[in-house]
């Protein structure tokens, strides 16, 4: 049998939903003879990226240390883009592969195209439509997407949108969201939740960062959570809370001494995975919540105005519920005191993915390589 010539994959990563999200890929990429997997971790974010990666024992080859506290988005997508290519040329890989659409995405993008260097975006094809929603990330991903050679789309909605945009379609690839992989990989351990919560209480889990929530929508979310918590006492909230200092610090500010609501550092993701189905329902601003909870069963009242993920919404498992404070409180004591509308969320549907993406994304690879 010919055996291929082995070929460098550099996948780069930057924050804690990318270590979540590559991590299939990569796991997949080094049980193959014709890869040499490199991993270079842009450390955007320091103490999350870490925490992420040992839950799947991956370590980077190599780690830029990017983070700094509260930097700009100017000064870390130019310290990065200047970072990037320093790797590339020393690396010299056959392709690079990031996912989704945070700086360390854009810049990994736009340096493999100035080096010539083909690139594969995974979870490829999301939009909202909206450029100002998610502020930074919906620019990011249609850069990014303007700037890749391989299009791995998680639905075909996602398929649909890059078509639209006259992607060649020989590019677009229909692959599933590693997400799912992720998923199904932790929640098999099924790691106890070690939060010391009262086992008799039904619990809120609740996460929230995004940038175009900073300021006064973040103000109204909170409060939410205050009403919430004060009106239900038979009823836990638990909150880890991102480490963004706008966040963090106004979350502690707020929500600090209020008996049924845990305010915690991050949690590690098998932890997390616990936690999610550990809770009755969640209250969250995060891509990668709307794509898990619909897979565990999980209703997810969504803190945005918009979303890039219709699917789960359409299939019934989210409701966009943005950052007014008596619609938030409306919709949660709906799911908690109205038993119908609760069942008529926690369906449980997968409409991100199968668990197989990470090996349909290998295989389009090694047919390229071929
Ligand atoms: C970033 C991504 C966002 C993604 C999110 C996932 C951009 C512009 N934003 O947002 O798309 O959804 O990650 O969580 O790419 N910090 C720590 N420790 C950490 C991580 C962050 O202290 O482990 C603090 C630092 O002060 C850091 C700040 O949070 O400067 C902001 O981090 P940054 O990566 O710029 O943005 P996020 O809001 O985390
Ligand atoms: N997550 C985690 N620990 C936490 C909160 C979230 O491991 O304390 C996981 C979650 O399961 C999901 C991912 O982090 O896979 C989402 O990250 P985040 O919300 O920061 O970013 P987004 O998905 O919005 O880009």
């Amino acid at each position: 049998m010919l055996s291929l010539p082995r070929k460098k994959i550099l996948c780069v990563i930057g924050t804690r939903p990318e270590a979540i999200k590559m991590a299939p890929i990569i796991l997949t990429l080094k049980e193959q003879e014709w890869v040499e997997v490199r991993v270079l971790a842009t450390a955007q974010h320091r103490d999350m990226l870490d925490q992420t990666l040992a839950d799947f024992s991956i370590i980077p080859d190599v780690d830029l240390n990017i983070m700094q506290p509260n930097q700009s988005l100017s000064t870390l997508t130019g310290r990065l883009l200047l970072e990037v290519e320093k790797v590339l040329l020393a690396e010299k890989p056959d392709a690079v592969l990031a996912q989704g659409d945070t700086t360390t995405v854009l810049t990994a993008s736009l340096a493999s195209f100035y080096a010539g260097i083909p690139f594969g975006h995974v979870e490829a094809g999301l939009r909202t439509g909206d450029i100002y929603s998610p502020f930074p990330e919906e620019a990011n991903r249609v850069m990014t997407g303007m700037l890749a050679h391989w299009h791995f789309a998680p639905t075909s909605r996602a398929v649909e949108n890059l078509l639209a945009e006259r992607t060649p379609a020989n590019r677009v690839f229909l692959t599933g969201n590693t997400v799912i992989d992720a998923l199904h990989y932790t929640a098999k351990k099924n790691q106890p939740l070690s939060v010391c919560l009262d086992s008799s209480k039904r619990m809120i889990l609740v996460t929230a960062h995004r940038r175009e929530n900073f300021g006064n929508p973040f103000l109204e979310i909170c409060t939410a959570i205050k009403k919430l918590a004060v009106n239900n006492r038979n009823v836990e909230i638990l909150f880890p809370v991102h480490p963004n200092p706008n966040i963090s610090s106004v979350a502690y500010e707020l929500l600090g001494n209020i008996a049924n609501l845990h305010l915690i550092k991050p949690l590690g993701y098998q932890q997390f995975v616990a936690a999610m189905k550990r809770a009755y329902f969640i209250i969250s601003d995060s891509g990668g919540v709307q794509e898990e909870a619909p897979a565990l069963g999980k209703p997810v009242l969504v803190l945005r105005e918009s979303s890039e993920r219709p699917e789960a919404i359409s299939a019934g498992c989210s409701r966009l519920v943005g950052t007014d404070v008596e619609l938030i409180v409306r919709e949660a004591e709906k799911l908690l005191n109205i038993p119908d509308e609760y069942k008529k969320m926690a369906i449980g549907a997968s409409p991100y993915g199968d668990g197989l993406s990470a090996s349909r994304i290998v295989g389009v690879l090694k047919e390229y390589f071929r």
